[in-house]
């Protein structure tokens, strides 16, 4: 079985190899084994492989913090699913041909779904459904503003904000994407710069922006605050620039525009379980009738890591980079 393994810190290409491992063996009581179709490398695998990323695990580690995978077998007492069956896995160390977990984490999913979208799933879609939810009282007609819109959060975050009547303002680095994110439904597409601000004001002509959501943080996130109306939320949810976010004093202390951080697992600890299945069930639903969709670049297999992880640092890229791990998705 092959599976790629970190061996120290540091720059993902270098550091991740594909490396041959001993078998799984038979899922034991509980247990479930399933092969791993595909997996995303998302920003927080590149900060994993990097040592930057919240869990530091003793090396070597496997990375991979979501994934689809198609069970194989299942312990003599596991029920709720069956060989041939579809899984998302809710446990990382997902950069692997297989795996066997816990049945429990591997969750079934519905019937008719793209299976390159599902493997993307478990993270983005209820982390963009949170961050509306979570963080700001949001009406029919109420601005919200975001950065790395191009991203698949921001993709996501675009679509679940119309079906709700809430308007966004979209910050981008790049003009070639406007015309995708405002085909999205995007109200507006404007380029990350100095003057933010003022142009934000212009293009939602004085309306209050209530909720600001940043994934670049440091300066950046200090632009989004100053967007944000007086007693307003800036939600810091990611750090593509590598820095702690910044406020300005004048959006802190004299307009009460507050700074609050998210974190998926948190978000989803504090719901039910009933209530976290509801969230997968209805945005699984969504990717499969193709209202949420986030674009592919391209497709690597296993042993081609190197490749994959290179690309997946590259800007000017398309969406997801997606492996491969047991050949052409079918
Ligand atoms: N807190 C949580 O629980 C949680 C959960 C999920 C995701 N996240 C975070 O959400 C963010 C988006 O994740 P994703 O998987 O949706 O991303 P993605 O689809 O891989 O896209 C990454 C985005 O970041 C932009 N970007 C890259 N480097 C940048 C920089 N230095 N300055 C400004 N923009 C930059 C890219 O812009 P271009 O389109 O122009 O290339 C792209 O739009 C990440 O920061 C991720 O860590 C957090």
């Amino acid at each position: 079985m092959k599976k790629i393994e970190i061996i120290a810190y540091g720059a993902p290409e270098e550091v991740a190899h594909c490396i041959d491992a001993p078998a799984l063996g038979d899922p034991g009581p509980g247990e479930v084994v399933f092969d791993v179709l595909a997996f995303p490398i998302n920003p927080a695998d590149i900060s994993f492989c990097r040592g930057s990323y919240r869990l530091r695990p003793p090396l070597p580690a496997t990375p991979g913090a979501e994934g689809l995978g198609r069970v194989i077998a299942v312990g003599a007492d596991v029920t709720h699913v069956k060989p041939g069956d579809l899984v998302i896995n809710m446990q990382r160390e997902n950069w692997a041909q297989r795996r066997r977990v816990k049945a429990e984490d591997a969750v079934p999913i519905p019937p008719g779904l793209d299976l390159a979208q599902a493997a993307m799933l478990r993270i983005n879609p209820p982390t963009a459904l949170l961050l509306l939810e979570d963080h700001a009282a949001l009406k029919p007609g109420d601005w919200v503003i975001q950065n790395v819109a191009n991203s698949a959060v921001g993709r996501h975050v675009i679509v679940l904000a119309k079906a709700r009547g809430v308007r966004t303002v979209n910050v981008v680095r790049r003009d070639d994407v406007t015309g995708k994110l405002r085909d999205l439904g995007a109200d507006v597409v404007v380029k990350d710069g100095p003057d933010l601000a003022e142009r934000a004001r212009a293009a939602t002509a004085g309306a209050p922006i209530r909720l600001g959501i940043d994934a670049v943080s440091g300066e950046a996130c200090k632009r989004i605050g100053d967007c944000v109306a007086d007693g307003g939320v800036v939600v810091s949810y990611g750090s593509m620039s590598g820095q702690d976010p910044v406020m300005s004093r004048a959006a802190v202390n004299m307009r009460g525009v507050n700074l609050t951080g998210f974190n998926l697992g948190r978000g989803l600890a504090k719901r039910t379980q009933e209530q976290v299945r509801g969230i997968y069930a209805d945005l699984a639903a969504k990717l499969r009738d193709g209202l949420l969709k986030a674009p592919i670049d391209a497709f690597y297999p296993i042993e081609e890591i190197r490749s994959a992880l290179i690309r997946a640092q590259q800007g000017g890229r398309h969406g997801k980079v997606l492996v491969l791990p047991n050949g052409p998705l079918q």
